[in-house]
């Protein structure tokens, strides 16, 4: 098992053990619920979604409420573990599959890839694009949010180190060298007293949001 794994799968022991039960807030992220939300309609098939990096499901979960055929993919045991007992608490089902993304394969294909703060560099960022959009179909979209490299000086909480952190530019370039359609790419300032992600913080986040297409 890798060091960074062993480590992911330790926090979630720690925080499912201990007085919150969860590492992250359980709610779905607002961003990402809004930009859902106004996908068009499903036609007669159900749609399926893909999460990737999943954490405790919380988007997974979400989207599986709102009719989405949907797999999560994570490589904690301990964090799907925990998205396991919020799936059957919120009474739905999603695939959980334990990998990781960077070496799993599926032949499915999805009308929604969702990414969350998953940070892991600008080369492995841009080979999980060009992936993401070999798992599209056709007409497809992915939503991609994660802590922007102004996030730090912003003070918002999350990993310091500007390498794993991203920027507009860099997403917008991967998309596009994926062969997406870029329909938005920009950076999110969040206010952390009204901020739904991280309640009881003071400052701001700034994130980096991607939504781009399969044509
Ligand atoms: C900051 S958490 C975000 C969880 C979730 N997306 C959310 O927003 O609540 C990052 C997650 O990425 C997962 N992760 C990190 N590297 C991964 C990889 N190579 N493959 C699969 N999951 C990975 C970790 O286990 C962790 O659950």
């Amino acid at each position: 098992m890798s060091d960074v794994r062993a480590e992911w799968d330790e926090r979630y022991r720690e925080a499912h053990g201990g007085h919150h039960g969860s590492l992250w807030v359980s709610h779905p992220h607002a961003e990402l619920r809004a930009i859902v939300t106004g996908l068009p309609p499903a036609g007669a098939a159900p749609r399926r979604a893909l999460d990737i990096a999943t954490g405790d499901g919380r988007n997974a979960i979400w989207l599986a409420r709102h009719g989405w055929q949907t797999t999560a993919v994570d490589f904690s045991a301990q964090a799907l573990a925990i998205a396991r007992e919020h799936a059957e608490e919120a009474g739905v089902a999603p695939e959980f599959v334990c990998a990781s993304i960077l070496d799993w394969a599926t032949d499915d294909r999805f009308d929604l890839v969702t990414v969350t703060y998953l940070h892991l560099g600008d080369e492995p960022i841009r080979a999980l694009l060009q992936r993401i959009a070999g798992w599209l179909a056709p007409g497809g979209t992915v939503v991609m949010i994660g802590h922007d490299v102004d996030n730090v000086a912003a003070g918002g909480h999350g990993p310091a180190d500007p390498a794993v952190l991203w920027t507009p530019a860099l997403l917008r370039d991967a998309a596009l060298g994926a062969g997406l359609v870029v329909e938005r790419c920009e950076s999110l300032l969040r206010d952390a007293a009204a901020d739904p992600e991280k309640p009881d913080e003071e400052g701001a986040s700034v994130d980096t949001l991607l939504v781009a297409r399969r044509p």
